[in-house]
């Protein structure tokens, strides 16, 4: 009793502390430090335990509820596997999204969306927003988040490029190994999908009427396999993600979840990925075949494919039972992987795992803000001089019907997610507009809005009132995409251009704040001297109205990064949707950044791009082989990849064989952060692109402070995708080494090299 009381106590004061800490955070001047949310990690066991386990379950069950397993059956969940109850198996819930506990269910977070945690690009980040969304899918009983959502951003108009990490395989690949840890280390098993090539959402059920419906075919070369879209799932397979969704479309003219080559050859041999292949719901076509080609367990399920299905197919010996047997070691193997075993909470979808997980949501949202223009420092305002407001655009205000309207359409408010199976339903929502209210009260600001934004009388009526001529006018715009559609193209919602055109013509000083899914085409507008700042705001989570005001007041120093490039003509993106059957994926891996490097075009702005309210200075680069005496980066880069679920088997790709010192300082009035990125030019003998990311880091400096700086560059990381020989291979020759602030070449900060 006296203990429990003590110990109670003692949880209380490391809760008011976190509290305090967040909350502090809050009321500084500037704030930009990042403050560690406490998480607790469960038991987990290593893979070769785990199987063992598995296989001894295994051993138990009779050859019909071993084929059962193999497809899903009815159940609460978006995916459910059949208990066994002789064996005290309760079953296994699959719910998604990436980005919290939807599917509709209630009293979850909402948290940012993949696409603002990757413009963060701070790694503690990427590993403190799985960590609570683990939690909230462990506290509600579930036992697979169907997340990560990694496929690249290859094309703008991409529905789901919001559920995903932007436009390059390393970024991409960096938020796929935190995401599975910080999840994984709660004990839910994270599910990296979609495998593989699944870049847009137009036919991905191709052609419905002829029997059963097929995907499109993404039709790509090995080399371009390898080094873009395999690189994120060979990341999520490294951090020991026990599942991975196979996708709707086909992969080189085979359908995703029964394509052998890219299942058995590439995931589970050449990966040597020991967990289980769910199909995406509905991607399977066919039962046996599937199977063989390393599907192992069909989602939903219910249709006859496999599951009971499978048994006849053992009995007239299209399938053996070691077959069978290996496939339900990979669906159980994750469950003792993580520790299910033991106490893992009851199926309760509704029940409300929400802590104050708002808190952290708000400094995630809020981190992974771009700021992309700021003319004379227009931004930030100063409350004691900067007095009168006009807001426009229903892009500042809630949807008209509601907190979640549809969850699947995108209509005329603000947005926190886009729409689709990666929604998730909030319990609230902060728009912009309700904030800046709430401020001007707070801090005796004057302020007008218009939401009506087709209301052009209004609007020109209210840029003449009584001291707003002066005054600052805040437009918010937004585009809106979900599952299942892309965009038809790349301007603003509902006009949004012609509002910031309108009001741009009489106000001097037009502050634009985009709230996008992905990228948008700007050049209707951006040249124009009266729009003197642009905030990239993103897919901010429901925090979004406190997050823009702590930006465009200055209660946080903006520090996000573009995880895309933003073009000046769609068309120099160089890629497309197909509206075929064949998507031919002919830019090879001159993809984004690498793309407009090599054809020498400029675009608006930079994969990496983003400002802050203060300045910084880079020197002394310093590029150094790692020795043996040299243990420390060794051991502390080892040491914050390495969990006890990893996959050992790809660890030798991940040791650091250079080290890369620089110092960062702040050289401005403000603390802030930047991201120093690591881009690397290979020796001819890889046929790279002229420069390739392979390293950054987020480094929050008060100002006037510096900070020494130390990237490492890994085997992995130097290596190309050898097609002849089939293996990584480190180039012999020279890699030049920039260290830059965004794929610009005019933002290279300092330069150097090494020789193999
Ligand atoms: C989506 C997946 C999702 C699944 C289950 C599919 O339509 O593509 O991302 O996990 O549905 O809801």
């Amino acid at each position: 009793m006296w203990l429990s009381s003590i110990l109670y106590m003692m949880h209380q004061y490391v809760y008011f502390l976190i509290f305090f800490n967040i909350c502090t955070s809050y009321t500084n001047t500037v704030n930009t430090q990042t403050k560690p949310y406490t998480v607790t990690n469960v038991a987990t066991r290593t893979w070769t335990e785990a199987i063992i386990l598995a296989k001894e379950f295994v051993a138990q069950m009779t050859l019909e509820e071993k084929c059962n397993m193999t497809a899903g059956v009815a159940g609460h969940c978006a995916g459910f596997v059949t208990p066994v109850p002789h064996l005290n198996f309760g079953g296994l819930c699959f719910q998604d999204s990436p980005s919290g506990v939807g599917d509709g269910i209630q009293f979850s977070t909402a948290f940012i969306a993949g696409i603002q945690i990757a413009a963060t690009w701070d790694r503690d980040l990427f590993y403190q927003r799985a960590a609570a969304i683990g939690q909230e899918f462990r506290g509600k009983g579930v036992h697979f988040a169907l997340g990560p959502m990694m496929n690249i951003d290859r094309n703008a108009l991409h529905g789901r490029n919001w559920e995903g990490f932007g436009a390059d395989p390393y970024l991409t690949g960096e938020n796929s190994f935190y995401y599975v840890q910080g999840l994984q280390d709660q004990g839910v098993v994270a599910t990296a999908k979609h495998y593989i090539c699944n870049e847009q959402e137009s036919n991905r059920t191709y052609h419905p009427k002829i029997g059963p419906s097929q995907g499109y075919s993404a039709n790509l070369d090995d080399k371009t396999m390898h080094e873009i879209y395999l690189w994120p799932f060979a990341e999520s397979v490294a951090a020991g993600a026990g599942s991975v969704m196979c996708a709707y479309n086909q992969v080189n003219g085979t359908q995703a979840c029964q394509n052998s080559k890219i299942l058995n050859d590439l995931l589970k041999g050449e990966l040597d990925f020991q967990g289980n292949v769910m199909s995406d719901w509905g991607a399977t076509k066919v039962g046996i075949q599937s199977a063989l080609s390393g599907l192992d367990i069909e989602m939903p399920g219910q249709d006859g494919l496999m599951g009971y299905a499978l048994l006849q197919a053992i009995r007239n010996g299209s399938v053996t039972e070691a077959k069978i047997n290996d496939m339900v070691i990979r669906i159980l193997a994750p469950y003792y992987l993580l520790g299910q075993d033991l106490n893992y909470p009851p199926v309760n979808l509704n029940y409300d795992v929400t802590r104050d997980h708002y808190l952290l949501n708000r400094q995630l949202g809020t981190a992974g803000i771009i700021l992309l223009k700021n003319t004379n420092n227009t931004l930030p305002f100063n409350r004691n001089t900067d007095k009168y407001y006009s807001i426009y655009g229903s892009a500042a205000s809630r949807y008209s019907d509601g907190v979640d309207p549809h969850g699947l359409d995108g209509l005329d408010g603000a947005l926190y997610q886009g729409g689709g199976s990666g929604y998730v339903r909030s319990t609230y929502f902060i728009d912009p507009l309700t904030a800046l209210l709430i401020s001007a009260r707070d801090f005796h600001l004057q302020i007008q809005y218009i939401i009506d934004q087709d209301d052009y009388v209004a609007i020109n009526r209210s840029l003449e009132n009584s001291g707003f001529l002066d005054g600052k006018c805040l437009v918010f715009i937004n585009a809106w995409s979900s599952e299942g559609r892309d965009r038809h193209n790349l301007f603003a919602y509902h006009n949004g251009d012609n509002l910031v055109k309108t009001v741009a013509a009489r106000c001097a000083s037009t502050i634009v704040i985009v709230n996008s899914v992905s990228q948008l085409n700007l050049e209707a507008w951006i040249d124009n001297s009266n729009v003197t700042a642009v905030v990239w705001a993103g897919l901010p989570g429901p925090e979004y109205g406190q997050a823009i005001v702590d930006i465009l007041f200055g209660n946080y120093n903006p520090g996000g990064k573009l995880v895309f490039t933003i073009a000046k003509n769609d068309s120099d993106y160089g890629t497309n949707i197909t509206e075929t059957y064949n998507s031919n994926y002919t830019e090879g891996v001159f993809l984004d950044y690498r793309h407009f490097d090599k054809n020498n075009i400029t675009p608006r702005y930079y994969f990496g791009y983003g400002l802050s309210y203060t300045t910084f200075s880079f020197s002394t680069l310093i590029i150094a082989k790692i020795s043996q005496e040299n243990t420390n980066v060794h051991t502390s880069y080892r040491r914050r990849r390495i969990s006890s679920y990893s996959n050992r088997a790809l660890l030798k790709f991940y040791e650091p064989l250079y080290t890369i010192t620089f110092i960062v300082t702040n050289t401005g009035n403000m603390n802030g952060s930047e991201v120093p990125q690591l881009y690397i030019g290979f020796p001819d003998e890889a046929a790279q692109p002229p420069k390739i990311l392979r390293g950054f880091e987020r480094v929050y400096l008060d100002a006037g402070e510096s900070k020494k700086m130390t990237l490492a560059l890994t085997s992995r990381d130097i290596s190309y995708w050898n097609v002849i020989n089939q293996k990584w291979i480190v180039a012999s020759g020279k890699y030049t080494v920039w260290i830059a602030t965004s794929a610009n070449n005019s933002d290279i900060k300092l330069d150097g090299f090494f020789n193999i």
